[in-house]
């Protein structure tokens, strides 16, 4: 037992308690696997008998491996898999039928060859409010609370996880509100500061302090006697101008009635290969390399925004029942993810996901399925490197051989209302990201929104004949709806019409 206790703390495993450290026996547990992002690559083509993967394209186009920005060799495999055709070959015809044989089939097949299975073992998760701070945003009274979720780690001590979440609501909502959750960097808008009085109290203690650690100090102090170390920031900005389409994302959201959430996807689960082993994915996996079934990290971060929704669904400031998920490029992708399989969610605004998100993986055009399989892999199921295989013991496979596709990922959410949004190449959101072949993937979608009674972008399913509208058009009416505007590589100058859009699919009264 000795042996083991000294292992943790020369080891400095980050994952246990100093309490927790006294009590376990670490030796039951097996030492979590320590990779490099390549070593976690090249264990996964060895477990796949993947012998040689063709390698990723280059974005810069004079490169020697440049991507293909031809159109007219984007579309090596046009016919998209038939959304309403079972894998048998019969023809959905009812509403039941959807439900209960041809969603189910996109579910098992998308889960097994693109994104990875939910394992069934995945622990619990206690949800804490670890601070409520009362905050202005411009003119708006906030409530923000920084909540923490922590996950059952008693099957295997030696990784913790923590999910790190801020909800932010305004204070005078007359009842729950709309909430849309989005994947990035949790902080506090505006932390209250101190009163006056309190700052005093704070200054005089923290000279006092100072001096008795260094008492040369308090000539420093004597010399510049109005001086306070401790300082308040700004206030509240009440001469702030109105919010506009032009103002951040959250101001525009509060102004409009609704909260938002920001969620931490790296307390969820690393973003590379190497973490693979840790996060939710090593605390379940017992930190040991993953199988090619396995989740990978864009279904954690979904599987985390579920769990942020159980949370949001004990909050009686948030109607739990318009909650909204957001992303930009890869948490785009993580958006998209956690639309399709969590229904729950009411509503999604899906920023420049690009591969992986809703463009269609079998287009050549920009970002190619060989750029996943062969780089950020640990985004995906393992068995998505097996479409970049060149020679292995199952043959050559690439994009065109997947059974399923993006668009398929789209009627996953159907009928509820989805937002795709784009920018522009010349402002910086790449042509890398194949605007067009997202596109193509919500015009084919909306056979499945029509099929369930709601509506789409309102032009035919022809995704091969239907062109992509020129930017700042805007395509809005429907349930699911597409906008390219005119900036780049973020969702935040269609901010302006996503809540319009949202509040009328949601119906939210004004
Ligand atoms: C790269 C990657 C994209 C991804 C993007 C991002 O460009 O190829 O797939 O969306 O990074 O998330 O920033």
């Amino acid at each position: 037992m000795k042996k083991s206790i000294l292992c943790a703390l020369l080891l400095g495993l980050g994952g246990l308690t100093k309490a927790q450290n006294i009590q376990l026996d670490l030796s039951q547990y097996p030492s979590p696997v320590t990779f490099t992002n390549e070593q976690d690559h090249a264990n996964m083509q060895q477990q796949l008998g993947i012998k040689v993967l063709r390698p990723g394209i280059s974005g810069n186009e004079a490169a020697p491996n440049a991507a293909n920005y031809d159109e007219s060799k984007a579309n090596p495999c046009p016919e998209l898999p038939d959304i309403l055709t079972t894998n048998d070959g019969r023809r959905v015809i009812s509403e039941d039928m959807w439900w209960e044989t041809r969603r189910p089939e996109l579910v098992d097949a998308l889960e097994r060859e693109v994104y990875g299975k939910l394992p069934e073992n995945i622990p619990s998760v206690k949800w804490e409010v670890k601070i409520i701070d009362r905050e202005f945003v411009a003119r708006t009274p906030i409530i923000a609370k920084q909540i923490i979720g922590h996950v059952d780690n008693s099957s295997y001590p030696l990784i913790n996880v923590d999910i790190n979440m801020i909800l932010v609501v305004p204070a005078n909502a007359k009842g729950p509100v709309p909430v849309l959750m989005m994947f990035g960097r949790p902080s506090f808008p505006a932390p209250a500061q101190p009163s006056g009085e309190d700052m005093e109290i704070l200054n005089s203690s923290f000279k006092e302090m100072m001096i008795k650690n260094d008492p040369s100090i308090k000539a420093i102090f004597d010399k510049y006697p109005a001086y306070t170390p401790v300082t308040r920031l700004p206030g509240p900005n009440f001469f702030a101008p109105p919010v506009s389409g032009d103002s951040p994302t959250t101001e525009q959201l509060l102004a409009a009635g609704w909260g938002y959430l920001t969620i931490d996807p790296s307390s969820i689960q690393a973003d590379n290969h190497a973490g693979i082993t840790r996060g939710i994915i090593g605390l379940v996996n017992k930190g040991q390399p993953r199988s090619p079934e396995d989740w990978g990290a864009l279904r954690a971060w979904a599987w985390g925004a579920a769990r942020a929704l159980d949370y949001l669904e004990t909050d009686s400031l948030v109607d739990s029942k318009k909650v909204g998920i957001e992303g930009v490029s890869r948490y785009g992708k993580a958006a998209l993810v956690t639309m399709a399989f969590e229904p729950r969610f009411a509503t999604a605004l899906i920023g420049s996901s690009g591969k992986g998100g809703t463009t269609l993986h079998r287009r050549v055009f920009g970002e190619a399925v060989e750029s996943l399989a062969g780089g950020e892999n640990y985004w995906m199921a393992g068995n998505y490197m097996k479409y970049g295989a060149e020679k292995s013991e199952f043959g050559r496979l690439d994009g065109c051989d997947l059974p399923v596709d993006s668009h398929d990922m789209l009627a996953l959410c159907a009928p509820r209302p989805v937002f795709v949004s784009y920018g522009i190449p010349e402002k910086g959101d790449a042509k890398w990201l194949d605007q067009k072949g997202s596109y193509m993937a919500v015009i084919a979608a909306g056979t499945a929104y029509k099929f369930l009674g709601a509506t789409d972008l309102g032009v035919s399913n022809d995704y091969m004949k239907e062109e992509m509208p020129p930017y700042n058009t805007d395509m809005l009416e429907g349930d699911l709806a597409w906008r390219q505007h005119d900036g780049g590589h973020t969702d935040a100058p269609n901010m302006q019409y996503f809540i319009p859009w949202a509040n009328r699919v949601l119906g939210n009264e004004k």
